[in-house]
């Protein structure tokens, strides 16, 4: 029984291949999921699909149309998914709500001490036998205020390991948990109060209609000086065109971020020989106190195996005619 892997990478690959499944065949193509490609599925018992897939209501007309049953998507994100018209069409729709959330968390932290430090710069300097440390002045994390906007698995995480830091942590959820008050003496808080005395936010929250663009030219300015801003969360959250005002203006005393608004096309490919396809990412990228990884927070051996068996698992249940652990 076949299922189209879209947007395949190497490493998806070899951890789908290293499933023990004597049920499905995985056919594996390196295109994005969209209207042009869904023929490519045609026949298929289910289509297996990524973050930046495009799963809308026209695309997944036509996947049912070629008789596909399911999509089963290997990521926690389920924004690219229009999940009623799936239903509507009669398919089902899984994610993998929760793989390693320790490597998204850990990939947060990382970017945080990174800039907290100047890692990138200090590296290439050393690179150059350049040992001048003149501009390379960072920060302690100890003692900072850190407000966590989208305290879930991951926030959870990422609250204890900078609870191990020292940090002072303040959240921002709709659904506050009391253990991580607790654990980790996280004060539940609201959004205005975050802006006005956290030295540090971090964003990881899903995107919704609420937290589209709520880091704006509003919520910017109700922000400390020098604030540091990270984002693994998904890139939407972000108005990037705002966070490059507050940057070049050095209200935003840093950035690090995983996920862009426009990543969709621009991240996970090689434009190394067109680097001109985004002027609004060049822009980001001119400034030193930014940092950007490529939408790979999750890129982990432990979170591949933990995606490839869960939505082994989610494909299963669909095959016996159940509904999966993680149906959305
Ligand atoms: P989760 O569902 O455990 O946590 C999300 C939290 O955000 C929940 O506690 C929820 O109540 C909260 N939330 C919902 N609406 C909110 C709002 N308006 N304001 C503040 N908080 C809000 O999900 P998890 O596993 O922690 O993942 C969080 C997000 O991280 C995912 O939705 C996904 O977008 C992103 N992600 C990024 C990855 C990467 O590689 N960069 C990998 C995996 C997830």
């Amino acid at each position: 029984m076949k299922v189209l892997v879209y947007s395949t990478r190497s490493y998806d690959r070899t951890h789908f291949d290293a499933l023990e499944n004597g049920l499905f065949t995985f056919e594996y193509v390196e295109d994005e999921l969209n209207i042009d490609t869904a023929e490519l599925a045609k026949g298929a018992f289910a289509v297996c699909i990524f973050v930046n897939d495009d799963a809308s209501a026209p695309v997944i007309e036509k996947l049912a149309a070629y008789g596909v049953r399911g999509i089963a998507i290997r990521a926690a994100g389920h924004d690219q998914t229009d999940k009623e018209a799936a239903h509507k069409f009669g398919m089902h729709v899984a994610n993998v709500p929760s793989y390693s959330p320790h490597s998204i968390a850990e990939h947060t932290v990382t970017l945080l001490t990174a800039l907290s430090r100047h890692i990138v710069e200090a590296d290439a300097r050393v690179k150059q036998y350049n040992f001048n440390l003149e501009p390379l002045v960072g920060f302690n994390l100890h003692h900072k205020k850190v407000g966590i906007i989208g305290v879930g698995k991951i926030g959870g995480i990422t609250a204890k390991i900078l609870h191990g830091f020292g940090c002072e942590l303040l959240g921002f959820d709709p659904f506050p948990k009391e253990e991580y008050t607790k654990q980790y003496n996280l004060r539940y808080t609201t959004l205005e109060e975050i802006y006005q005395v956290a030295d540090i936010i971090v964003i990881q929250a899903p995107l919704n209609a609420h937290t589209k663009y709520l880091i704006n030219k509003t919520s910017i300015a109700a922000m400390k000086d020098g604030v540091v801003i990270i984002n693994t969360g998904r890139g939407g959250v972000i108005n990037t065109q705002d966070v490059i005002d507050g940057l070049a203006s050095g209200k935003i005393g840093a950035l690090g971020i995983d996920v862009y608004e426009k990543e969709k096309g621009l991240f996970f490919y090689d434009h190394s020989a067109n680097k001109t396809v985004d002027p609004l990412f060049d822009r980001l990228l001119a400034f030193k106190n930014v940092l950007i990884t490529g939408h790979m927070a999750f890129l982990t051996t432990n979170a591949l195996t933990s995606i490839s068996r869960t939505t082994l698992a989610n494909l299963s249940s669909w095959h016996k005619g159940e509904a999966a652990e993680n149906e959305l």
